[in-house]
């Protein structure tokens, strides 16, 4: 009998950690390196939010809550809701996790039965393809390269859909691009699912208040209220509110949808950190302005960072709608010797190599679904991104 699950031969670990790992090793052996691979801002927890969690410990509110969220949190999630994006959910339609990553992760161990599929728009966030395998379902990448700014056309979402598609997972702006779909983007996309109504949506917003110039965040079940019976509309506290280690994610939708995720999430981790559920509390009911602040930083960090990639040989680098991500293309790379002597067969192979020649640390594209790229995470300071890009640049300027 084999030790080991049949499931996890399906499954790969997260490549995004195993680049993170290998530049802390780099880093540890003495190394001058700049990690770029760490999908976090750089700053911290606002003031507010900490000193929120700080009160719920001295205030005792250090037990067990109830499974998917204390009613608190869900009320405020249900106000975030109407507030930021016109969608009405009572709380019984909101679960709470422990993440982004639970919440999604819940919905798709609670719905998808062998034989199923999720159709992913490519490039896509890793963790999706191997959540819907853990599941027991089967991803169904769609490729949606440069040309189109890596958007998912109508065209494609038709051809896409069987009798066996259970899922859509649609995610603007995007992780590993920065790829914002417009409001028209979207509808176009959401006629194609109107006429298909067995296919549920789950949109992942995480990055929702990390968006560009004058681009308006919509997402699915606003853009198109025929979707609402049948949308799973997932967000978090992570991104926004640079509270990624606090661990709070959160979705509402179908209240039977809603329960199943609750079911799995009781027999496996019960509720989310109670102290951090008070934390994300502060976090949606209290002052919002540093969010402009953040968006304005993460504005001039994009475009210093594509700027500069723009500038190295064999790079094209679009401007991305949102998100703290760009994913230049390397097409002009592919062939190429490295000035250590590498060969640049793929994407792989580039990042491998820029990162034990240069120190520079980002993730290859094949990772992602879509090659030959890699995605830079620009969440870090000027002066390491300015540098990265000089030794990202001085590095296609010696292949040969
Ligand atoms: C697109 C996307 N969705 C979900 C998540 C998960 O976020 P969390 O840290 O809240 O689990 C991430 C984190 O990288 C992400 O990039």
């Amino acid at each position: 009998m084999a030790f080991l699950s049949d499931t996890l031969a399906r499954v790969k670990p997260s490549p995004t950690i195993a680049v993170t790992t290998r530049a802390a090793e780099l880093k540890a052996a003495g190394r001058d390196v700049i990690g770029l691979g760490a999908g976090e801002p750089d700053f911290d927890t606002p003031q507010n939010i900490k000193d929120a969690a700080k009160r719920a410990i001295d205030e005792g509110r250090t037990k067990y809550t109830a499974v998917d969220g204390i009613a608190e949190l869900k009320q405020a999630i249900c106000a975030k809701f109407l507030r930021e994006n016109g969608l009405t959910y009572t709380p019984a339609q909101v679960s709470v996790g422990t993440g982004g990553k639970q919440i999604l992760y819940n919905a798709l161990m609670a719905t998808c039965n062998p034989g199923d599929d999720v159709i992913i728009p490519a490039p896509y966030w890793v963790s999706y393809p191997d959540m819907v395998y853990l599941a027991g379902g089967t991803p169904v990448p769609v490729v949606c390269g440069i040309d189109t700014g890596f958007k998912l056309s109508p065209a494609q979402l038709e051809a896409a859909i069987t009798p066996r598609t259970k899922w859509f997972i649609f995610n603007s702006p995007s992780n590993p691009t920065g790829a914002g779909y417009t409001r028209a983007e979207l509808k176009a996309l959401t006629d194609v699912l109107m006429r298909h109504p067995h296919v549920w949506v789950m949109s992942d917003d995480m990055y929702e208040h990390l968006v560009f110039d004058d681009f308006e965040f919509t997402t699915p079940a606003q853009v198109e209220p025929g979707l609402y019976d049948r949308t799973l509309t997932c967000n978090g506290v992570s991104k926004a509110y640079a509270m990624t280690g606090w661990r709070i994610g959160y979705a509402a939708g179908p209240v039977a949808l809603i329960r199943a995720m609750g079911t799995i999430q009781s027999q496996s981790t019960s509720n989310p950190s109670s102290i951090s559920q008070y934390a994300a509390l502060e976090g949606l009911n209290g002052p919002q302005d540093f969010l402009a602040e953040n968006r304005a930083l993460f504005q001039r960090r994009r475009d210093l960072v594509v700027r500069m990639l723009n500038d190295a040989p064999g790079i094209v680098c679009p401007t991305p709608a949102g998100a703290f991500y760009v994913y230049p293309d390397i097409g002009g790379c592919i062939g190429k010797t490295s000035p250590a002597g590498t060969q640049i067969t793929d994407d792989e192979v580039f990042a491998t190599a820029l990162l034990e020649e240069t120190g520079v640390a980002v993730v290859f594209g094949a990772a992602f679904g879509v090659s030959p790229n890699f995605r830079v995470s620009y969440a870090t300071s000027d002066t390491a991104l300015t540098e990265a890009c000089t030794r990202i640049q001085t590095f296609c300027r010696g292949l040969r």
